[in-house]
């Protein structure tokens, strides 16, 4: 009998087993592709011969691979075994994702907790990592001691969905993030400059602009409008010089088309002398401010 099972040895799933070895667990191991399974043995992993194995060899299991119906296809094959453990699912996805999978696992007569990692695979166990877990706070409770190895556990509520809501919302901060600076680097290119040279400029600029988050967040959650000093009509041009800009320097303009779109649309519907947070309604299907069927023109003014 092992102490926990990790199901998905890709890059994460590695990671997460390694770690809990590292802790001396006992920890089983499974994978589509078995030879992913031979680091982790030679650190002490016992690997399981079939996914029926691998459940039955531990109280609780863990689960990480690509997205749900991958999961949802492994789980299939052992619904004769789940029944009485505790599965949590580290598997990226949306939130009707976590709230199926959480039905189909109780309905098989066991606990499940959704959970998402917030660090890349080398940071997984260390200061920096942290991970959300939402569901059954009871199975979350009795294995907390374990996760904390992962990394930081944070239990956010009883509703499943919310450890997917969260990891799509932290996600896509991040790749907005990224997106900006993938263009950034494409504008600089063009002009045959060094973006290693730049980069310390760009991190400079961010480090600035993360520090007006809380505010940002304080205005969209109170609706609290202060007088802006960088107002949605200012930015709205300012956006539209970079993609106007990019065309100049033959940069596709396909990531900023949005986030002008956006600027532009808060103006023309009367946002123009307010913050960015304002335009956060535009962004709810069912707002007030309901989003306009404007399509940008992508044609160079
Ligand atoms: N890597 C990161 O930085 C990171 C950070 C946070 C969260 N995550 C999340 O962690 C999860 C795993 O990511 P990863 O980085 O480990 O990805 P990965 O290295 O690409 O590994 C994917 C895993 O999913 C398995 N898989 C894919 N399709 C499958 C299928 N149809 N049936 C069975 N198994 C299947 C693969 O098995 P095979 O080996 O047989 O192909 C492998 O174990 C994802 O949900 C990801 O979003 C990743």
């Amino acid at each position: 009998m092992s102490d926990i099972t990790v199901i998905g040895l890709g890059a994460m799933g590695s990671a997460l087993a390694a770690t809990l070895i590292k802790h001396g667990l006992k920890v089983t191991v499974w994978n589509r592709s078995a030879d992913k399974a031979a680091a982790l043995i030679e650190r002490g992993a016992q690997q399981a011969k079939s996914i029926q194995d691998a459940i039955t060899a531990s109280p609780v299991i863990l689960v990480s691979v690509l997205d749900y119906p991958a999961a949802r296809h492994i789980l299939e094959q052992a619904t004769q075994v789940l029944s009485g453990h505790t599965l949590i699912n580290l598997t990226n996805g949306t939130p009707d994702q976590a709230r199926t999978m959480a039905d189909w696992v109780t309905a098989q007569g066991a606990d499940y907790v959704d959970g998402a990692v917030m660090v890349t695979p080398e940071l997984v166990g260390g200061t920096a990592a942290f991970l959300f877990y939402s569901g059954n706070e009871l199975a979350f409770r009795q294995h907390e001691r374990t996760l904390a190895l992962l990394g930081n556990p944070v239990y956010i509520g009883n509703n499943v969905a919310l450890a997917a809501i969260y990891d799509l919302a932290l996600l896509a901060s991040m790749f907005g993030m990224f997106g900006g600076y993938l263009h950034a680097a494409a504008l600089l290119r063009s002009e045959n400059i060094s973006v290693t040279e730049v980069a310390p400029m760009i991190m400079s600029l961010l480090k600035a602009m993360i520090e007006l988050y809380p505010d940002i967040a304080e205005q969209v959650d109170t609706g609290a409008q202060p007088t802006p000093s960088s107002n949605n009509a200012m930015m709205a041009v300012a956006l539209k010089n970079i993609i106007d800009g990019s065309r100049e320097q033959g940069v596709l303009d396909e990531l900023m088309v949005p986030v002008w779109s956006l600027f532009e649309r808060g103006t023309r519907q009367g946002l123009g002398a307010q913050d960015i947070a304002a335009l956060v309604p535009l962004l709810a299907r069912d707002a007030s401010l309901a989003p306009s069927t404007h399509t940008p023109s992508m044609e160079p003014a």
